[in-house]
């Protein structure tokens, strides 16, 4: 079975926007891909419904064996445990040290310190960012920080990643090296990534799986996709 799987999903907020109309889409587990499409299009909802921030009005969305529409409230945790999230302006805690920032999911997971530190570290290795544990995020460079969040995002060894707009923030200097952390973690650790982004040049170098939205509906879904020239987003 795939790993994510939405079946004629449809999204319509309180106020009557329709987000997503009828979406249907399939990822396998260890695939990259990008999600783009013009401001206002679905993405961010797309996103949200894999990490049960929103759920679908009409459809299915499976995410490792889980019916997103269906899991109650208590059981979100069970969800969430299998993902990291990534957003573009980084959450993270002025006043805690970069090793308590990553260490912040596992604690409120209730693991003890001689569990968490090893799995911090290897996060934060993952990253390249090992020497900056005691730094504070004002200490650091914005790639640096974004570079913290992926590893706060990866210390429970999630499946899936997902990234909303990670390097909106980011000089593209900056952005390639976000990118270069995430494509190492897809391809060393098999880490299925759904990443939405706008730029043009990340999604053009790196050559992944590609789905446009266009008004809530899938427009083109390509292997080594592009941005195509009238797609002005
Ligand atoms: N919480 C919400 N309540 C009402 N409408 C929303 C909400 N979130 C998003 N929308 C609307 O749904 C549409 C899709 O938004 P979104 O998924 O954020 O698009 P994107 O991420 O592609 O810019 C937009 O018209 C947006 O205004
Ligand atoms: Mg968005």
């Amino acid at each position: 079975m795939k790993f994510i799987k939405i079946q004629d999903c449809y999204k319509v907020y309180k106020n009557g926007v329709t987000a997503t109309a009828g979406l249907n889409l399939e990822i396998s587990k260890g695939e990259f891909v990008f999600i783009i499409g013009a401001t206002g299009c679905g993405k961010s909802t797309l996103i949200k419904m894999l990490y049960r921030e929103e759920k679908p009005t009409k459809g299915k969305v499976i995410v490792g064996g889980i019916d997103v529409a269906k899991l109650r409230n208590g059981k979100v945790y069970k969800l969430r445990r299998k993902l990291g999230i990534v957003f573009q302006d980084f959450k993270l805690l002025p006043k805690l040290t970069v090793f308590e920032n990553v260490a912040f999911p596992l604690n409120s997971m209730g693991l003890k310190k001689s569990e968490i530190k090893p799995r911090v570290l290897k996060a934060l290795e993952l990253v390249g960012l090992k020497e900056k544990v005691r730094s504070y995020p004002n200490e650091l460079s914005a790639g640096m920080q974004q570079r913290v969040c992926i590893a706060r995002a990866m210390v429970n060894s999630p499946k899936l990643l997902i990234c909303d707009e990670p390097t909106g923030n980011l000089d593209p200097e900056t952005s390639k090296e976000v990118m270069d952390v995430l494509d190492s973690i897809n391809k060393e650790l098999g880490t299925t990534i759904v990443m939405v982004t706008h730029d043009k040049d990340i999604v053009n170098r790196m050559k992944k799986r590609v789905i446009l939205l266009d008004n809530g509906i899938l427009a083109s879904d390509e292997l080594k996709g592009k941005y195509k020239a009238h797609e002005t987003v």
